[in-house]
């Protein structure tokens, strides 16, 4: 099948499937427990409706803007997702390039499959920020940050819903492992204090990722944070959570006016990202989406993914 005939987000999804032998695939698609949240977040888009305002002059736009300093051709970025190198052999490589080619920014995973240098160096002029998994060793921590900050990441996306990973039961069925232990990445006795020293130790905007009440986006705020992202880890980690647009109104009425609020979770159409920028986010990631046109056409596919959405955000 030719790149002419994939026409939307949807078909990467089934020819990625096609292309992935079942285990990835599974750890790719799949969510925590019965996947109820992993639904829900594409089944919230569903329940809002459009209210379209007419006779505005449409003659020209852009969908280009700013993610806390950073400029982007459209306000979708792509969302930080581990060991890109089971979706296609150029990995974090060809997904920093593609977003790079579509004019936005790559939020590299610390488990990436290369080193975030190279996957820097893969596309030097793209813009990209650095998802932080905070180990137990505090002076790693540290290293891993300015790591980022000398490879010029410009900002720090701390993920702050992974205390223990989530059960997912696709992955015990097939015996899928992921190539790298998960534990060394995360500290559960992680507090907002943390977050402080982090603060007092970066100069870059710093990002919490996976908030989903406006409790704690009041408490991300206090510590200092520039950024949240109402996330629920795409339904990979605490099931019976909400879809992330439910909990996007929460968030904006707490933090908006202190924080930039960004979500992912469920984006697969450009109507999509509009009912979220109605909802007071600046921007959204998309996690599989892009996953799916990286497994399909490496670079190229993740730029046409991109294009695809910012085509139909425009329309
Ligand atoms: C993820 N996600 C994720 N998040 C993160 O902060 N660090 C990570 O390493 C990963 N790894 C990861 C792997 C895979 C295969 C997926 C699908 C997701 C979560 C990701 O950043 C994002 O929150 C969701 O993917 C958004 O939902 P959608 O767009 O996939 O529906
Ligand atoms: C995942 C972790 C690695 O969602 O973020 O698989």
């Amino acid at each position: 099948m030719g790149a002419a005939e994939l026409l939307n987000v949807s078909d990467y999804e089934r020819v990625a499937e096609e292309r992935l032998d079942p285990a990835s695939y599974g750890y790719f698609a799949g969510g925590a427990n019965d996947e109820w949240t992993l639904r829900e977040n594409v089944a919230a888009f569903g329940r809002w409706v459009l209210r379209p305002r007419v006779l505005v002059d449409v003659s020209a736009l852009t969908g280009a803007t700013t993610v806390l300093g950073t400029e982007v051709s459209f306000p979708v970025l792509v969302a930080p997702m581990a060991f890109q190198g089971l979706a296609h052999p150029d990995g974090e490589r060809a997904m920093a390039r593609g977003a790079a080619a579509a004019g936005t920014v790559m939020c590299l995973s610390t488990l990436s499959t290369v080193g975030l240098e190279e996957a820097a160096e893969a596309a030097p002029d793209g813009a990209r920020w650095f998802q932080l998994y905070w180990g137990p060793v505090r002076s790693k921590v540290q290293e891993l940050v300015d790591r980022a900050v000398a490879a010029g990441y410009r900002a720090i996306v701390v993920t702050v819903d992974l205390p223990e990973v989530g059960r997912r039961e696709r992955d015990l069925r097939t015996g899928f492992e992921t190539p790298a232990s998960l534990n060394a990445v995360t500290d559960n006795s992680l507090t907002w204090r943390d977050l402080e020293w982090l603060r007092s130790h970066t100069a870059l905007p710093i990002l919490v990722k996976g908030v989903l009440t406006a409790e704690d986006a009041v408490l991300a705020t206090e510590a200092g944070v520039d950024g949240i992202v109402v996330s629920n880890h795409g339904g990979r980690q605490l099931d019976g959570v909400a879809a992330s647009l439910d909990a996007l109104p929460e968030v904006v009425e707490a933090a908006g006016e202190r924080a930039e609020i960004l979500l992912d979770g469920g984006v697969r159409r450009g109507t999509d990202v509009v009912k979220a920028l109605a909802l007071g986010a600046r921007a959204v990631l998309v996690g599989r989406a892009a996953l799916y046109g990286l497994a399909v056409d490496g670079a190229d596919g993740v730029e046409r993914v991109l294009g695809l959405l910012r085509e139909e955000v425009e329309l």
